[in-house]
C-alpha cells in the first residue's frame, strides 16, 4: 500500500499528473454511481459527479489537499479531497472503491485529512456529505454530527466535528 499526498493549500507546489487525475476522476464517478441505491436520480448523479473530470480534479488539486491510496499493484483504492472555503477548509469528498470497502481504508484516508486540519490550526472539520446512508454512518463513526442544513441544490448536507 502506498499513500501519496498532494498538498497545495499553501500555494501550488505539486501538480497532479494526467494519469493520476484520470484515475481519481474515474474512481469518484464509478464509485458514486455504484453506491447509489436511489438516493439520487440520474440527473442528480450527473451534477454530483460534475467535478470529477480529470481537468477539474487537476484544478482542484492545484488549490487543495489530495490524498491518494494505492494498492501494491498500483490500483487506486481510494482518495480524499480537502478544499479551501474562505479561511476555512472542508472535506469535499472521501471515496473508497467498493471492492476495497469496509477494510479500514476510508479511516486511513480520513486520518490524513484530520491531521491536515490540525496542522492548519483549525478547531473544527466540516464535511460535505452525500445522502448515501453509508457516508453518514462513516462520518458518525469518526465523531461527526449532522447539522441538518441542506446545501447546494440539496445534494449534500454538512456534518461537523470539533477537534
Ligand atoms: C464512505 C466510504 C468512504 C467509507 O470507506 P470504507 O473504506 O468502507 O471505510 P472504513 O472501512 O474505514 O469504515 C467503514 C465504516 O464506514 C461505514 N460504511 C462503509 N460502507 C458501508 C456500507 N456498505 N453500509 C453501511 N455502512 C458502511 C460504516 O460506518 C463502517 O463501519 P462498520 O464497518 O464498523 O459498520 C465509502 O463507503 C465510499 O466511498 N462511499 C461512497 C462515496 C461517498 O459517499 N463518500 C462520502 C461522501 S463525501
Amino acid at each position: 500500500m502506498k499513500v501519496r499526498i498532494v498538498d497545495n493549500l499553501n500555494g501550488e507546489t505539486e501538480s497532479l499528473n494526467d494519469s493520476d487525475a484520470d484515475l481519481v476522476a474515474t474512481l469518484i464517478k464509478e464509485n458514486t454511481k455504484a453506491v447509489n441505491q436511489g438516493e439520487y436520480s440520474e440527473a442528480e448523479l450527473e451534477i454530483l459527479c460534475a467535478f470529477a473530470t480529470p481537468e477539474k480534479i487537476q484544478q482542484q488539486a492545484a488549490k487543495g489537499f489530495l490524498v491518494l491510496l494505492f494498492s501494491d499493484e498500483g490500483n487506486l483504492i481510494g482518495c480524499a479531497l480537502v478544499m479551501k472555503k474562505w479561511t476555512r477548509l472542508f472535506i469535499r469528498t472521501i471515496q473508497v472503491s467498493r471492492k476495497y470497502g469496509r477494510k479500514g481504508y476510508g479511516a486511513l484516508i480520513y486520518q490524513h485529512c484530520e491531521e491536515r486540519f490540525r496542522t492548519a490550526g483549525l478547531q473544527e472539520i466540516e464535511v460535505q456529505v452525500t445522502k448515501f446512508p453509508s457516508s453518514e454512518a462513516f462520518y458518525r463513526k469518526h465523531g461527526f454530527v449532522r447539522t441538518g442544513n441542506p446545501t447546494q441544490k440539496d445534494l449534500y448536507f454538512a456534518m461537523y466535528k470539533f477537534l
